[in-house]
């Protein structure tokens, strides 16, 4: 059995990212049909930005913490064990000034957590959500994966590095990219993430 957890953050109505992440999603779901597949819509149901009562009770014992901390705790666990649980999560995104949206953001200040999703052992870091692939479907408005304007793709980099500071190196970018670049600039981009999407479910 193979459970799905399917992120998608743009606020964007109509939006390219998450419709492919959508059907990418499903399409790999269809491949096991038996695996759950969870969707947290991180643009309709925003979490909050990490705050204080985060930033205090991720260094204090369960017993010690105020009302605020252990809010701030149980939402971070909720979207820890969302992910630990996976074995396959999509991340779809906007590139929004040369990175990732802010929600998505929110959630990566949620899930980095010491002793739950990554550990510093005498020989360094160790990631402790190993063994899961991960893909990444990025809409922009203009081409970063080659060219000129490549060096400002913040969101893959980024991304990835996350990714892997907490143990998922197996990770495919589905790129849906020049939606803003001519009159069929965003149906190409889409028919060819649409064709890639179709290959990586086959
Ligand atoms: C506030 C804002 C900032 C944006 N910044 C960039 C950018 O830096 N580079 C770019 O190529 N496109 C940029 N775009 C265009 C989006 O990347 C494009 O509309 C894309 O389709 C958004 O993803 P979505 O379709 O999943 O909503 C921006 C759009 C908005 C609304």
């Amino acid at each position: 059995m193979s459970s799905i957890l399917l992120l998608t953050a743009s606020p964007r109505p109509g939006s390219f990212s998450t419709q492919i992440a959508i059907e990418l999603a499903e399409r790999l779901q269809a491949v096991n049909p038996a695996g759950a597949l969870i969707h947290r819509d991180l643009a309709a149901y925003p979490l909050p930005h990490m705050d204080g009562g985060f930033t205090t009770g991720i260094h204090k014992p369960a017993e010690d913490l105020t009302a605020a901390e252990a809010a701030a705790l149980r939402l971070s666990d909720e979207l820890v064990a969302e992910i630990l649980a996976a074995d396959t999560l999509v991340i779809g995104t906007a590139f929004i000034n040369f990175n990732i949206t802010s929600n998505l953001k929110s959630w990566i200040d949620y899930i980095g957590r010491a002793g739950k999703t990554f550990q510093y052992t005498a020989s360094g870091l160790e990631g402790l959500a190993k063994g899961k692939k991960a893909y990444i479907v990025l809409a922009s408005g203009g081409i970063y994966s080659e060219g000129p304007a490549a060096a400002l793709d913040h969101a893959t980099p980024y991304l990835k590095s996350v990714l892997a500071f907490i143990g998922i190196t197996d990770v495919e970018v589905i790129r849906v990219e020049g939606v803003n670049r001519g009159a069929d600039g965003a149906a190409n981009a889409v028919t060819a993430a649409r064709a890639r999407i179709a290959r990586i479910a086959a």
